[in-house]
């Protein structure tokens, strides 16, 4: 990311608020596209990563579909010009107003978790005529080695299909007229680092694909989700994440049945590192042990340091003294309301401009208004 304006720029506007460098973003969509597009693959981006209408049409422009995990979600896809052919929606309780919203609009495909949203999918079609593409969402019972709020991809998490459960679904969509069988769908998990989480992820697909060729069932589509992390430690020298390993490595294990497309729901990997949370400092205090900056930005503009212990690299981008150590910390009355402890910062004052880096994703999209804050703006590095 290039602060390439004049502090003076940046500091005129009103903080808290996320900058998004779009030169970052678009070069991240480019590659996404390049080592995607090199083996035919398709990428849906995952709109709850962020779901800014600015950045969603940078992504619709080059060429992404939308995987949506709500019908807010859906509408705001399609607001922001995505073709309902390149929509699909996920969840694990979609409401009836939601799957009638993704039915009328024809949306591609409904990823079903359960055997009851079956069979209301089902209801709801059949009550309009109409049939709905449905993937079965799978629990591939993969550890991806993540933080264990956002695993997903085990039989103790409430996602997906467990396979002991698959004859019984099998049995029940060979009964159900109003729906038609697009795929198989997977998501083990987020920010996963061990690109061989992915490779135990291909073995499982396959082997399960063999069980539905024994049954003489080929699905069109195998999504295999998102999850590719970010370095959130070294933004700028990886700025852009290594798709063409995480690609290759699908295209060397994954075995598609010939005609069979591949799908992925990437999120945190497209938008992460375009985006930071300015904040000013308030106030410098001393504890004991402690010096702490008090920024205007809390936790209710980014909840993930507070929610997952996720780490930010921190930058004071107005002072270039000797480095101190400070606990940067945001107004909110939580004492998890810090964004990280004995950071290293060059000399900090009253009014300095902290850049809280990678917050491209799940940044914005997961703000609040806890204590009653108003909400973060946005400013994009192309509009300023
Ligand atoms: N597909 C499905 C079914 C998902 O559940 C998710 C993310 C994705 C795709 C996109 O995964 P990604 O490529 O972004 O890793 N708020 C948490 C992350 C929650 C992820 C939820 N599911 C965080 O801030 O780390």
């Amino acid at each position: 990311m290039n602060f390439k304006f004049p502090i003076q720029t940046l500091n005129n506007l009103p903080t808290p608020y996320y900058y998004y460098d779009m030169d970052v973003l678009n070069a991240t969509l480019d590659s996404v596209a390049k080592e995607a597009g090199s083996y035919g693959f398709k990428v849906h981006y995952a709109v709850k990563a962020n779901a800014n209408e600015r950045i969603l049409k940078a992504i619709k422009d080059k060429g992404f579909g939308a995987d949506c995990v709500s019908g807010n979600e859906v509408k705001q896809a399609l607001d922001c010009g995505y073709d309902s052919s390149g929509i699909v929606f996920a969840g694990v309780g979609k409401a009836d107003w939601e799957i009638n919203l993704g039915l009328d609009n024809d949306i591609s495909c409904f990823n079903v978790e359960s055997i009851p949203e079956l069979e209301i999918i089902d209801e709801l079609a059949g009550l309009k005529g109409k049939k709905a593409r449905i993937a079965l969402r799978i629990n591939p019972n993969v550890n991806a080695n993540t933080h264990h709020y956002i695993t997903t991809g085990l039989e103790e998490n409430k996602f997906g299909i467990n396979q002991w459960d698959l004859e019984k679904v099998v049995e029940c969509l060979s009964k159900l007229q109003n729906v038609e069988l697009e795929g198989i769908h997977f998501h083990i998990g987020s920010q996963i680092t061990d690109l061989l989480s992915f490779k135990d992820l291909c073995l499982r697909v396959n082997e399960l694909q063999k069980w539905f060729i024994s049954r003489h069932i080929f699905p069109k589509v195998v999504n295999v989700g998102g999850g590719l992390g970010i370095d959130y430690e070294r933004p700028d020298e990886n700025a852009i994440p290594d798709f063409t390993s995480f690609f290759q490595l699908f295209d060397e294990f994954l075995e598609l049945l010939p005609g069979q497309e591949l799908h992925f729901e990437l999120g945190r990997s497209m938008v992460a590192q375009c985006g930071a949370l300015m904040t000013k400092v308030l106030y410098i205090k001393s504890g004991v042990q402690t010096h702490f900056a008090i920024v205007d930005a809390g936790m209710s503009d980014l909840i993930r340091p507070a929610l997952y212990q996720a780490y930010h690299k921190i930058e004071n981008i107005s002072s270039d003294l000797p480095n101190e150590k400070y606990d940067v910390v945001g107004p909110i009355c939580e004492s998890s309301d810090c964004f990280g402890k004995a950071v290293d910062l060059p000399q900090t004052k009253r009014g300095d401009l902290i850049a809280i880096r990678s917050a491209g994703a799940y940044g914005e999209v997961m703000a609040n208004r806890y204590n009653l804050r108003d909400l973060p703006l946005a400013y994009y590095s192309d509009t300023i």
